[in-house]
């Protein structure tokens, strides 16, 4: 049987892509490893969001050149973004690349691309079509955990981003395959769902009749007992609607936990950025989320040196972190994108002050990671128990708190991985807790 590696470099989109990837090819026979020498095909499925993910791809790439001359049989692709976005140029760039193709609905087309002589190139990756990939199978590695993408793309364009360009327009997968998907991963046994999309909480606008993104959670909540966890990222400031804040206050099986990336704190750079909200009104938003479900734990994205982004801009940005006390952030150097509006924006930011700010914004999150979590000592926390931890210290097991938060905990007992279990959090760094098992009774 052939074998197939897939190497995701990206986010969890480019998970549930690799996953399809997985899937589609397992329908014809492949099965997967992960050894490069054992591999008959590798693709690589990666994210172009930042040029230095791109890099990251492309010189794991280089070094799979070497293995191709000792393994003739053995052919490459790239998959994702990266490829959407590149095209039929990394073939001529790479001659030894087999296969480029696309994002979502593309990755369908593999093993008819698969089928062509090897030893000759082939590509798919047209014009995303506008369409959810309702068809192709997933791969999931986890018995516990489960993606499931609910919309695909984005509409909002912001000055920086190429994603409405690699994942095209905005489209909503239908409430009814959405939900047979649901069931089918809770009599299989899942324990927790997280619902993808880029801006998850603009779903079902353009459906119709069209379903707001509240009325998804209510009825994925409905078919869902205590012991299904559901998440879902990433949102966007401006879909956070009071519908969706008593949605989250009231459904049990959705999570106090919100990705809400902010991107910057001064209105002028998120006016430039085109974001479509000001400072005052995320503030607005998180407070609104925070009077329906007070112990929400609210994560961010920050990009530091936009173009134009003055020293008093970027201060904002520290400001609002304070000002919302972020459980945690994702923080990168603007990077400029070809094809993208913010790319030849005038007054770009040297990198010395983007490397300035970024160790700033890292220095400041990591105080307010370190206070969120401190007052979260001696509380109770229900953790979904994922791993046993190989360290000095037998017995540990890693789980995560509704919130998301990681905890390590001795599990002497014998915990099971994907058992639910409540701790009492006994000691708190800025990226991880420590607790101990409270016996259930
Ligand atoms: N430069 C830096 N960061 C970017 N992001 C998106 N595009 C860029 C870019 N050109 C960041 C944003 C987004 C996250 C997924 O990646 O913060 O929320
Ligand atoms: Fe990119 Fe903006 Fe869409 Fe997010 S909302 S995917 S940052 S264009």
């Amino acid at each position: 049987m052939p074998k197939l590696k897939v190497i995701t470099f990206g986010c969890q989109a480019n998970e549930l892509d690799s996953a399809r990837i997985a899937g589609v090819l397992a329908r014809r026979g492949y099965t997967l490893t992960e050894e490069d020498a054992d591999a008959d095909l590798i693709v690589l499925n990666g994210c172009s969001i930042r040029e230095k993910a791109e890099q990251k791809l492309l010189s794991r790439l280089g070094t799979l050149q070497a293995l191709k001359r000792a393994h003739p049989w053995l052919r490459l692709g790239v998959a994702g973004c990266l490829a959407q976005r590149e095209g039929e140029a990394l073939l001529r760039r790479f001659p030894f690349l087999d296969l480029v193709v696309g994002n979502g609905e593309h990755l369908a087309e593999i093993p008819q691309l698969l089928s062509i002589q090897a030893g000759r190139q082939a590509s798919a990756v047209c014009e995303p079509a506008g369409l959810f990939p309702e068809d192709i199978a997933v791969h999931r590695d986890s018995q516990i955990r489960a993606w499931v993408g609910v919309m695909e793309g984005c509409d909002n364009f912001c000055a920086f981003c190429v994603v409405p360009f690699t994942r095209g327009r905005e489209r909503s997968r239908h409430p009814d395959d959405i939900l047979r998907e649901v069931i089918a991963l809770r009599d299989a046994g899942y324990r927790e769902i997280t619902l993808l999309g880029q801006t998850v909480n603009s779903y079902g606008k353009k459906l119709q009749p069209p379903v707001s993104f509240g009325a998804l959670l209510r009825r994925i909540d409905a078919v869902l007992d205590r012991q299904v966890r559901v998440r879902f990222t990433t949102s966007h400031p401006k879909d956070v609607t009071p519908e969706l804040a008593e949605a989250m206050a009231s459904l049990p099986s959705v999570c106090e936990h919100m990705h809400l990336p902010v991107q910057a704190g001064s209105d002028q750079t998120l006016e430039r950025m085109g974001r479509g909200y000001s400072r005052e009104e995320y503030l607005q938003a998180v407070a609104m989320l925070r009077a329906a479900v007070p112990e929400l734990a609210i994560t961010t994205d920050i990009i530091v040196g936009f173009p134009g982004e003055r020293e008093a801009d970027f201060e904002e940005t520290l400001t609002l972190m304070d000002a919302v006390g972020f459980d945690g952030c994702f923080a990168f150097k603007f990077s400029p994108r070809e094809g993208t509006p913010a790319a030849t924006l005038p007054d770009q930011v040297p990198a010395e002050a983007k490397a300035t700010r970024l160790a700033r914004v890292f220095e400041l999150q990591n105080q307010l990671s370190l206070s969120r979590n401190q007052g979260l000592l001696g509380r109770h926390a229900e953790i979904l128990v994922d791993r046993a931890l190989r360290t000095r210290e037998a017995g540990l097991v890693a789980g995560r708190t509704r919130q998301n938060k990681i905890v390590h905990c001795q599990a002497s007992a014998g915990v099971p991985e994907g058992g639910l279990v409540n701790v009492e959090i006994t000691r708190a760094t800025p990226h991880h807790l420590k607790g101990i098992l409270i016996p259930s009774p």
